[in-house]
C-alpha cells in the first residue's frame, strides 16, 4: 500500500530562521507502542522552538542534532520543533490504554524531536490529555509549555496553593503579557495573592482584566525599577522577562524572597549555587520544565470551568508557519501565537 504523505514544516541547520523553513510531503508518523497518532488542529509556539533552531539551547536540544550553529547541514532532517499540540488520535499504540480514536486531546510533544508544524504528530500517551468539548483546539494547544510553566513555578517554587488557602503572599510577575506571564497572573490570582506584574504600556490594561492588582509599566522608571506601587515587598516573583540583574530585584524582595527565574542562564545558576553556599535568605531559583500530565488536565479543567483563560495572540496556517514563528522571534505577543493546519 502506498504510504500516506502529510504536509510538514522541516528545517536542516541551526542558527537559521523562518526564511529556512521548507514545506514538504513526508510519511505520516506511526505511533510507537505508548504513543497516540493525532490529525493536528492547532499548534501553538513557544521561544523554546525558535532558541533549538538558532542552536541557543545546543548541545542539550536536539540529541540527535550533532552540528556547529549556522555550519554544517545535517544528515537529519529536523520537523519543526513546534511541541504544544491539540488534535484529535487517528491512531494507536499497542499499549495505549486510556485514549480510543476519535477522542480530542491536547498534548506535549517529544521536545527533542518536536513535529509540532505538521498536519500529523506522536505524543506519549503520558503527555496527552483528554480536550472537553467547551476547549477549543487553540485554547487548549496554548496551553501544555506555557501553563505548565506558570504552574510549576507558582505551586512547586513559590509554594502558592491554587484553592485559594495558605498565607496571602505577594507576587511579582514580570512579562506579564507573555505566554507564561497571561497564565501565571491567571493561576496566581487563584491563591492568596496579591499579584504585581509588569508589561508593556499597551498591555496595562489588558494584564489587569486578567486579576493583576497593580501592573508597571517596564519602560517607566519605576517598571523598570520593578517597585510595587503599594509599597509591597514581593515574596516571589515569577519572572518571566530576562536581563534584569540581581541588584534590582533584590532591594524588592521580602526577607525570604525569591525570585523564579524561568530563562536560567549561567550565571542564575551561579547566583542560585552562591546564595545557597552562603545561607542567604533571599533566593535566585532556577526552574526547567518537568511536565506532568495530571498538571495538563487541571489546567485543561480550569479553561473548561472558564476559571483560565488562552489569549490568543494571531493564528497562521501551517501554510504560513513562517509568519507565526517570526511573530514569535520579535517577543512581543500578547498571549499565545497559533498556528493551524
Ligand atoms: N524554563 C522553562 O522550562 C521555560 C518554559 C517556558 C518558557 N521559558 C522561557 O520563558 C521566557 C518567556 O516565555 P514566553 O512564552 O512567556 O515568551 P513570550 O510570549 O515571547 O513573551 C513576550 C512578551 O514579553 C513581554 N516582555 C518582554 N520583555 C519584557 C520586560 N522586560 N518586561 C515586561 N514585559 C516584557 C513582551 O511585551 P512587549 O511586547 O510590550 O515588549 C511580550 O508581551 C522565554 O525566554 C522562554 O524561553 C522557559
Amino acid at each position: 500500500m502506498a504510504e500516506m504523505k502529510m504536509h510538514a514544516v522541516q528545517y536542516e541547520r541551526y542558527g537559521g530562521g523562518p526564511a529556512d523553513f521548507k514545506h514538504v510531503d513526508v510519511p505520516i508518523p506511526s505511533p510507537n507502542n505508548d504513543e497516540v497518532l493525532m490529525k493536528l488542529e492547532a499548534t501553538s509556539l513557544n521561544p523554546f522552538d525558535w532558541k533549538v533552531q538558532k542552536g541557543m539551547l545546543w548541545p542539550i536540544f536536539p540529541r540527535k542534532f550533532p552540528c556547529i550553529p549556522g555550519k554544517s547541514i545535517l544528515p537529519l532532517v529536523f520537523l519543526g520543533t513546534a511541541m504544544d499540540v491539540a488534535g484529535e488520535v487517528v491512531g494507536l499504540g499497542s499499549d495505549v490504554k486510556n485514549f480510543k480514536t476519535g477522542d480530542k486531546v491536547v498534548a506535549l510533544l517529544n521536545p527533542a524531536s518536536g513535529g509540532g508544524l505538521a498536519e500529523f504528530a506522536v505524543a506519549k500517551e503520558s503527555l496527552t490529555v483528554a480536550r472537553p468539548p467547551e476547549v477549543s483546539a487553540a485554547e487548549g494547544a496554548g496551553l501544555p509549555v506555557a501553563a505548565l510553566t506558570a504552574h510549576q513555578a507558582l505551586t512547586q517554587s513559590a509554594g502558592i496553593k491554587l484553592d485559594g488557602s495558605g498565607e496571602q503572599r505577594n507576587i511579582l510577575i514580570t512579562a506579564a503579557s507573555g505566554g507564561v506571564g497571561h497564565y501565571a497572573v491567571q493561576l496566581a490570582k487563584l491563591g492568596n495573592t496579591h499579584v504585581t506584574a509588569t508589561c508593556g504600556a499597551r498591555n496595562i490594561e489588558f494584564i489587569k482584566s486578567l486579576g493583576a492588582d497593580e501592573v508597571l509599566d517596564y519602560k517607566t522608571e519605576d517598571g523598570a525599577a520593578l517597585k510595587s506601587p503599594s509599597g509591597r515587598k514581593y515574596d516571589a516573583v515569577i519572572h518571566c522577562a530576562s536581563s534584569i540583574p540581581w541588584s534590582t530585584f533584590e532591594p524588592n524582595l521580602s526577607a525570604n524572597g525569591k525570585v523564579i527565574d524561568i530563562t536560567p542562564s549561567p550565571s542564575t545558576v551561579l547566583s542560585f549555587a552562591i546564595k545557597k553556599l552562603t545561607f542567604s535568605k533571599k533566593q535566585l531559583v532556577p526552574l526547567v520544565l518537568i511536565p506532568k500530565s495530571e498538571h495538563l488536565s487541571y489546567v485543561v479543567n480550569l479553561v473548561k470551568e472558564r476559571k483560565l483563560k488562552t489569549v490568543i495572540d494571531s493564528k497562521h496556517p501551517l501554510s504560513k508557519a513562517e509568519d507565526a514563528w517570526a511573530k514569535s522571534i520579535d517577543g512581543h505577543a500578547t498571549g499565545k501565537i497559533i498556528v493551524e493546519p
